[in-house]
C-alpha cells in the first residue's frame, strides 16, 4: 500500500547508482528546524464535521480516502484533486498529500481519528533524489507527521502503519469507495461483498453507500468556514471576469476568441486560487445555447452575445459557479436585451421567495413560472403559460431543459448523493448555498421562434446563501442587469 517504487523509466534514466554517489548526496544537508504550525482556523470546522459523522455511525470503523492522481499517460498524471469527503473531513486543501486516508476508529463514545499520509522521506533514502512521482527534488518535499498533526488537529500516522490497521478490519467497516479504487478493491477482497452493497433497508445495518449518503448531507449546510471560502471564490471569480471584459479586444481579434476568454479567467483562478472549479464555459453566438460548451475553439464576433460560466476554486477547494452573458460590443440590441430581461426577471423572482421554510424545488418552480409566461407572451408555445406550466406539457422546457438551482460547495454540484427528499424535495435552511441559473436558449435552427430570437442563448447564474430570515446574493456585486453590464463593459475603457 505505501509502495514507493517510481514508475518505470529505467529506459531514460540516468541517476548514478553507485553506493559512493548514494552516500554523498545523502549527507550534508542542514537540519530544518521550524516551529510547529498552529491549528490552521478550520481545523475546528472539520472536527465537528467529523463528529457529525460519527454520531451517525457509532460502533463502525470510517475510512476515508483523498485517492491517487490519475495517470494522463505514462509516467504524466492530471493534477491531483482529494476525494471532496475527504477534504471536508479534514480540511486539507491543495496541499494534501497524495494517496493520504482518514480512519475513524469507534472508542466506545464516539471515534478516535488517524490521518494516515506518507510523511517526508529522509535525506537519506532514494526516494529524495531519485523518484520523480514523489520525491523531494522532484516535486518538492511532504510536511511531517507532527505538523500535520499540529495543523489540521488531528492525530497522524505514516502511510505504511496503514496495512497493519487495514488487517485488524471486519466486513462492519465503512468505506468510501469512490475515492481510492486499489483500496476499496483490498478490502472487498479480503472482507467480501459485505463492504459495500445494497442501500439501507429497515433496521439493516449501513452500507458505504449510505456513509456516501450521509456524507453528501452533512455538507448540506455550510459552516462559517465555509461561507467565507466561498465569498472568496466568488471574489476571485469577479475578478476573472473584470479580466476578461478588460481583454475583449483581443478575444474579438482571435480567431479562436473564445479560448482568449478561456485563458483569462483561468489564468485568474490559478494565480487567485487553486484552478478553476469546473472547465470555463465560454460559448459566444450561437454556442451559447449548448449548455455544457467548453470545447470553447469558436470566434466572438462583433455583436455577440457571449455566455460565460465560470468559477474559481479557491486553495481549500470551495468553488464559485457564476455564469455572466455580455454583449461583447458593449450595448445589448433589442432582442438580445428582451431575452436577457426575462431571464433576469425569472432570476429574481426565485431569489424573491428564498427563506428558510421553502422547498428546494419551489425556487425552480417559481423561475419556471417567469420562463413559460414570457415565451407564451411572445407567441412561441403552442397555448398559454398555464397550460404549459401543466407537468404533462411543459412546453417552454424546450428553451431551458436544465434545472435552476444546484448546492454549491467543495464541489460544483455539491451534495450529489444527498437523498431527494433532503435535496430537490427538501427544506431550504440557513447556511444553504445554492446556485439560481434560470436561462434561455433559442437553437439556431428552432423553427418554433422567429428568425431574430435563433441562435441566442442566456443564463445569468449566481451563488446565493441562505440566511437566518432570508438570503443573500453573493455574487451580486458581479454587474448582472442590462445598463449594469453595459456600464461595466464600457468602463473597461474599451
Ligand atoms: N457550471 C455548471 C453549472 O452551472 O451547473
Ligand atoms: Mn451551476
Ligand atoms: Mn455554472
Amino acid at each position: 500500500m505505501a509502495d514507493t517504487t517510481p514508475r518505470a523509466t529505467s529506459n531514460r534514466s540516468t541517476t548514478p547508482g553507485s553506493s559512493t554517489f548514494k552516500d554523498y548526496i545523502g549527507s550534508q544537508w542542514a537540519e530544518r528546524e521550524r516551529p510547529l504550525p498552529e491549528p490552521r482556523e478550520q481545523a475546528a470546522h472539520a472536527a465537528a464535521r467529523r463528529a457529525g459523522i460519527s454520531e451517525l455511525h457509532p460502533g463502525r470503523t470510517i475510512v476515508v480516502p483523498a485517492g491517487q492522481a490519475k495517470v494522463r499517460s505514462n509516467d504524466c498524471d492530471y493534477p491531483f484533486r482529494p476525494h471532496s469527503a475527504f477534504a471536508h473531513l479534514t480540511g486539507w486543501g491543495s496541499e494534501t498529500v497524495v494517496g493520504s486516508v482518514l480512519v475513524m476508529t469507534p472508542n466506545g463514545s464516539g471515534h478516535d481519528t488517524t490521518l494516515y499520509f506518507r510523511a517526508t522521506a529522509g535525506r537519506d533514502s532514494e526516494e529524495f533524489y531519485a523518484n520523480p512521482e514523489i520525491g523531494e527534488f522532484w516535486v518538492g518535499p511532504r510536511p511531517s507527521l507532527a505538523e500535520v498533526a499540529a495543523d489540521l488537529g488531528v492525530a497522524t500516522a505514516d502511510l505504511g502503519d496503514l496495512d497493519a490497521v487495514v488487517d485488524g478490519l471486519d466486513a462492519t467497516v465503512l468505506v468510501v469507495r469512490d475515492a481510492d479504487t486499489d483500496l476499496t478493491r483490498s478490502f472487498d477482497e479480503r472482507l467480501g461483498s459485505a463492504v459495500g452493497g445494497a442501500p439501507e433497508q429497515d433496521g439493516a445495518p449501513a452500507t458505504d453507500d449510505v456513509l456516501a449518503r450521509d456524507l453528501s448531507e452533512l455538507r448540506l449546510v455550510k459552516d462559517a468556514y465555509e461561507v467565507h471560502e466561498l465569498r472568496q471564490a466568488v471574489a476571485a471569480t469577479k475578478a476573472g471576469f473584470d479580466d476578461v471584459i478588460a481583454d475583449f479586444d483581443a478575444v474579438l481579434a482571435h480567431p479562436r476568441g473564445e479560448r482568449i476568454v478561456e485563458g483569462t479567467f483561468n489564468r485568474r483562478a490559478r494565480a487567485d486560487g487553486n484552478t478553476v472549479g469546473y472547465d470555463t464555459i465560454a460559448a459566444s453566438g450561437h454556442h451559447a445555447c449548448i449548455l455544457h460548451w467548453t470545447r470553447n475553439d469558436g470566434a466572438v464576433q462583433p455583436g455577440d452575445l457571449i455566455l460565460i460560466d465560470a468559477g474559481v476554486e479557491v486553495d481549500s477547494y470551495y468553488t464559485a459557479d457564476i455564469t455572466r452573458t455580455l454583449p461583447v460590443s458593449g450595448t445589448f440590441t433589442e432582442v438580445q436585451r428582451m431575452v436577457y430581461e426575462a431571464v433576469l426577471e425569472a432570476a429574481d423572482a426565485a431569489f424573491a421567495i428564498v427563506k428558510p421554510g421553502i422547498t428546494f424545488r419551489q425556487v425552480h418552480a417559481t423561475a419556471m413560472e417567469v420562463i413559460a409566461r414570457k415565451t407564451a407572451e411572445w407567441g412561441f408555445l403552442p397555448g398559454t403559460a398555464d397550460e404549459s406550466l401543466q407537468p404533462e406539457n411543459q412546453f417552454h422546457r424546450r428553451y431551458m431543459v436544465h434545472g435552476t438551482s444546484h448546492h454549491l460547495g467543495l464541489d460544483v454540484h455539491d451534495c450529489a448523493k444527498a437523498r431527494r427528499e433532503m435535496y430537490i424535495d427538501g427544506v431550504v435552511q440557513p447556511g444553504m448555498v445554492f446556485t439560481i441559473e434560470p436561462g434561455l436558449y433559442f437553437q439556431q435552427d428552432d423553427l418554433t421562434v422567429p428568425e431574430e430570437f435563433r441562435g441566442i442563448g442566456v443564463r445569468i447564474e449566481d451563488d446565493i446563501l441562505v440566511t437566518e430570515d432570508g438570503a443573500e446574493n453573493l455574487s451580486i456585486g458581479i454587474p448582472r442587469t442590462p445598463s449594469e453590464v453595459e456600464g461595466w463593459i464600457a468602463r473597461s475603457g474599451r
